[in-house]
């Protein structure tokens, strides 16, 4: 099977996650290799969480080692890049890393919210949502104001794929979807705005080029050839976000096309042809990937990442949190808010932490992982509201990242949301996936709209009527009213 398959072109998907690095091979539509490797986040301070860039590319050498054992990454044509969004990485003039990357659940940045929005009270439609601390450019007025002597040395800033763009090709360079995610960019003109930058204590010759995701931004260049075994001189496009990659890799580049996005984040992206600003619930309006097109996203901090917590806590695996859940009597589940790192969408609130509510004497581990699993269930029904009338059309929303490998899960989200969810192979690597796909534009083997194909769905999960579970939604959204004032 591989053994023909090398005839074909053959392109390198790289996501930089936040719980892992993926990298995968393939030939555009099959997955061939794949391999992760582990990244932790650290957190110094309440509400911090960083990682230091170097890990990232300790993270990809080591992934690219393993797909080196089964596949030849001489045969690889291209690569393209994904990863999460928002980080700040903060480089000196001589391109080095001056501090660790502050991530896009970090929190410190709150009150440079609130000072952003009286600077500048039309940063929500220019940059498409209202300012909330996960964002880049808040990072940048804390660093001025917290930290001002390496403030003062920054001469470039990079999201966290596009460092590995610059291990990789040594330019500075990101796309125009990772871009949306700063606060910098004029989601209208899809180009930097120096009213954003310079209203957040950043100068605007310190951001990158700006490029479309599918466009070629640099080559392999000797010293990473000598550190990973890739091809010297091999193109690698600019690729995109995690939201807007794993969009690509689903066709999701063409208007009206919806899925959620299960990973350590959660997303409900559907993408448009137009650019229509919609702040007020913390709806994301942002720049696609591709030219011509942009997405309304609403983006929840805690994904499925409070299944990977609990299972911590409780010693087991995640697939253990999901089994037990599914033997937990329904009549005894309390009720878990999801927010551990607070909240964006709907409800822009940093503050909010998680919490269980309902816990009896009888309360076992089977209930706590149900409120669990349901609470991640919940929190894309609140996102499918925050979207309005927008949504009515969708016939169904296509579901990616590691969450979506459990079919109990995806029927709950189909019961809450009242949506039918439809399930593709491979979908747990779908931002690698996007990328390659990019990579695959770039060289003019796909055009751009044939990046609008989309795969076989191989598995559709039904909305099951349970008035039980509508119920605890109702509870679980009065649960957080009733505290949000609470700090
Ligand atoms: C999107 C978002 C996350 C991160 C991490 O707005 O914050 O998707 O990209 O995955």
């Amino acid at each position: 099977m591989l053994a023909l398959t090398y005839g074909c072109i053959m392109y390198l998907g790289i996501d930089i996650g936040t719980s892992a690095v993926k990298v995968i091979y393939t030939d555009g539509t099959a997955i061939l290799a794949s391999a992760t490797a582990d990244l932790t986040v650290q957190s110094r301070r309440p509400g911090w969480s960083e990682q230091d860039p170097g890990a990232w590319w300790t993270a990809t050498c080591t992934a690219l080692t393993e797909v080196s054992a089964t596949v030849p990454l001489s045969s690889i044509t291209a690569i393209g890049l994904s990863g999460q969004m928002h980080g700040a990485v903060l480089l000196d003039a001589h391109q080095a890393v001056l501090r660790p990357a502050i991530l896009w659940n970090d929190s410190r940045a709150t009150d440079d919210c609130a000072a952003l929005h009286t600077a500048l009270p039309e940063i929500g439609t220019i940059a498409g949502v209202l300012p909330l601390p996960g964002f880049t450019a808040p990072k940048l007025m804390w660093m001025a104001r917290e930290e001002p002597d390496t403030h003062a040395r920054i001469a470039h800033i990079l999201l966290p794929k596009d460092y590995i763009g610059l291990c990789l090709h040594g330019a500075l360079a990101t796309d125009r979807s990772d871009a949306a995610g700063t606060l910098w960019l004029d989601q209208a003109t899809r180009g930097w705005s120096v009213d954003a930058a310079q209203a957040t204590s950043t100068e605007p010759h310190w951001l990158p080029h700006l490029a479309d995701g599918h466009e070629i931004v640099g080559q392999v260049t000797q010293q990473a050839a000598d550190q990973t075994g890739l091809p010297k001189g091999i193109p690698v496009v600019a690729g995109g976000g995690d939201a807007a990659t794993g969009a690509v890799s689903l066709g999701a580049t063409e208007p009206g096309r919806g899925f959620i996005s299960l990973g350590t984040s959660g997303q409900l992206f559907v993408a448009g042809d137009a650019y229509h600003p919609n702040p007020a619930k913390f709806v994301h309006a942002f720049a696609h990937t591709v030219p011509n097109r942009w997405y309304q996203m609403a983006a929840m901090l805690n994904g499925a990442r409070p299944i990977a917590w609990l299972a911590g806590q409780l010693g087991i695996s995640a697939g253990d949190v999901v089994a037990l859940a599914e033997a937990a009597d329904p009549t005894r589940v309390p009720i878990f808010l999801p927010y551990l790192t607070g909240e964006r969408s709907p409800h822009g609130d940093p503050h909010i932490r998680a919490g269980f509510f309902g816990l009896e004497d009888s309360t076992d581990r089977a209930g706590l992982c149900r409120a669990v699993i349901e609470a991640v269930a919940f929190t894309f029904a609140d996102a499918v509201d925050s979207f309005g009338e927008t949504i009515t059309d969708l016939p169904h929303l296509a579901a990616l990242g590691g969450g979506s490998k459990s079919p109990f899960l995806l029927t709950l989200i189909a019961s809450a949301t009242d949506k039918r969810i439809a399930r593709t192979a491979g979908s747990d690597a779908g931002p690698a996936m996007g990328a390659a796909r990019l990579a695959a534009c770039g060289l003019g083997a796909m055009s751009l709209s044939d990046l609008g194909q989309q795969p076989k769905i191989a598995d559709w999960f039904d909305p099951i009527a349970d008035p039980a579970l509508e119920d605890r939604l109702r509870r679980y959204r009065m649960l957080y009213l009733t505290l949000k004032d609470l700090r």
